[in-house]
């Protein structure tokens, strides 16, 4: 394991051991997962004879949202306390198409592979190796998807000003935002055809404070779905997403 590997699994084994289960399972956080799933359905195309990987899973809370759809699911994460949870969850609600992994990658080919906020986790070196290792995973015209920050949000500004501690609670020492046109390069360079788009404006980063209910985060979903088509401040989003092939 990488001296990063070691410090991303002690910070997500603390996290993992019950906070995160706690305030992922907060109404606003699932409404959150609850959108992010029909867009990655919408995006992906993935559906009922799908397989799709999840790479740095988690506790599989969106995996689990997204069991339904597709044929199978994988999630692979570095943390066994996560991989534990996402196990367990998966037999509490009977999804035996959901299965977890712990690791850092996974065997076979897949028709969709997703990546929710893991690849700003990655050192450059690690993402720069990301377009080559999609090749080896996905199946011909398979797609992946991926949601990390945005190095131009105003909510990080915002944020660490506001909230400096909560902040630096919910980061570990390696991550960073991303540069979302940079990161999509990667990509391209690779011969990869690869969409950049805003995913949100706050709504995302709301879902997490207080209060967190379903229709708050409906509302701020709404605000964000408008504040969007202002090109100025659609710059200014929280996070980008990578479509990629
Ligand atoms: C910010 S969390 C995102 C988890 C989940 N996708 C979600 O949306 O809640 C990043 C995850 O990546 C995992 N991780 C970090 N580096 C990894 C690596 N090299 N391989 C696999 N998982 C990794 C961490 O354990 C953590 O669960």
């Amino acid at each position: 394991m990488t001296p990063v590997q070691q410090r991303e699994l002690a910070y997500h084994e603390k996290l993992y051991s019950g906070f995160a289960q706690s305030h992922f399972a907060r109404p606003a956080v699932r409404a959150l997962r609850r959108h992010m799933v029909r867009r990655i359905l919408d995006l992906t195309g993935a559906g009922p004879h799908s397989r799709v990987l999840s790479l740095g899973c988690g506790i599989g809370d969106t995996e689990l949202l997204l069991a339904p759809h597709v044929g199978e699911v994988v999630g692979v994460d570095l943390s066994p306390a996560a991989i534990r949870q996402a196990r367990a969850d998966a037999e509490k609600l009977g999804l035996p198409n959901a299965r977890f992994e712990q690791g850092t990658g996974a065997e076979g080919r897949f028709d969709a592979v997703i990546a929710i906020f893991f690849l700003h986790h990655l050192p450059d070196a690690e993402l720069a190796a990301m377009p080559g290792q999609l090749r080896e995973l996905l199946t011909a015209g398979g797609r992946f998807y991926s949601l990390d920050p945005s190095c131009h949000r105003l909510s990080g500004v915002v944020g660490r000003l506001l909230l400096p501690n909560l902040m630096k609670r919910y980061q570990t020492e390696d991550e960073r935002e991303l540069e979302p046109n940079q990161t999509a390069e990667l990509f391209r360079r690779a011969g990869m055809k690869t969409e950049v788009s805003i995913y949100d404006f706050g709504s995302s980063p709301l879902a997490g404070l207080i209060p967190s209910w379903r229709f708050g985060y409906r509302m701020a979903r709404a605000i964000d779905d408008a504040i969007l088509r202002v090109g100025p401040l659609r710059r200014r989003g929280s996070n980008f997403e990578l479509l990629v092939g």
